[in-house]
């Protein structure tokens, strides 16, 4: 079997598992701690934090600068690994999956909106939205396809062939969204969405935070400022690495 079709595979093998999942919560996780060793000394960004989060839930996790929220969402979203504690997500524990695997899970199941948007310099939007339904065995004409949807629905068809340096912030942001939402996954995670946007970009992007909401995805959402906590069925106050207080 070749590589490719091994990929396959497991791709298949992790929607089946996503399918048979039959829970309320999706995420757990248990006692989890992060440690950044640097040289000499060793920063605890996220220390001993237990989570259940439910599907179709929207949580806001607000905090100060440094407070971990950027860390927590990698934990939770399988982009990074714990020092300690256990993270479970659809029922299958992502703590300790190897990279492979964690990879292709999150394909299936998470859509990230990162802090600094991260699109590939050299790959245009367009090109950028298709890059996850490339890795996972989308058909070239049904990736064009959905990115053109996607760009369009986002105010951006006519900038399908621009790099993110000709793009303007919001624009970037806009991509980065339609870029989570590509593969469909059923939880997205946003690191501040809207920072450093104009107030009319800031309430589409909210508008599109609405319509998550509305499709019953769960979204799980970092930010130091207020302005989706309106949408939240949660809000998660975080600070040196722990929750100091959560309102529903
Ligand atoms: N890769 C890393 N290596 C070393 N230290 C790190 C790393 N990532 C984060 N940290 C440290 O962990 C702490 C939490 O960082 P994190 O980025 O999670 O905070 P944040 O709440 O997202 O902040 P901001 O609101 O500024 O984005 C910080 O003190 C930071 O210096
Ligand atoms: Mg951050």
């Amino acid at each position: 079997m070749s590589s490719l079709e091994n990929e396959d595979h497991s791709i298949k093998k992790v929607k089946e598992v996503k399918e048979i999942f039959n829970s309320d919560i999706i995420i757990e996780a248990i006692n989890i701690t992060k440690d950044f060793e640097i040289g000499e000394f060793i920063v605890r960004a996220v220390d001993d934090i237990s989570l259940k989060i439910k599907s179709g839930e929207f949580v806001v996790i607000m905090g100060p600068s440094g407070a971990g929220k950027t860390t927590l969402l990698n934990l939770i979203g399988g982009l990074d690994t714990p020092t300690k504690g256990i993270i479970f997500s659809f029922g299958i524990k992502i703590s300790d999956m190897e990279q492979d695997s964690l990879t292709l899970f999150r394909l299936v199941n998470s859509g990230f909106i990162f802090q600094n948007y991260n699109l590939i310099s050299t790959l245009t939007a367009e090109e950028n939205i298709m890059f996850p339904m490339g890795l996972s065995g989308v058909s070239l004409k049904e990736q064009r396809e959905r990115a053109i949807f996607l760009l369009n629905e986002l105010g951006l068809g006519d900038r399908r062939e621009h790099l993110p340096f000709q793009l303007s912030a919001g624009e970037q942001q806009r991509v980065a969204i339609a870029r989570a939402l590509a593969n469909d996954p059923p939880v997205i995670l946003a690191d501040e969405p809207t920072a450093n946007l104009d107030k009319d970009t800031s309430k589409f992007i909210k508008d599109l935070f609405l319509d998550m909401k509305k499709t019953e995805k769960t979204v799980i959402v970092a930010t130091h400022d207020d302005y989706l906590i309106d949408l939240a069925d949660r809000v998660i106050i975080f600070q040196d690495g722990i929750i100091i207080e959560e309102n529903r």
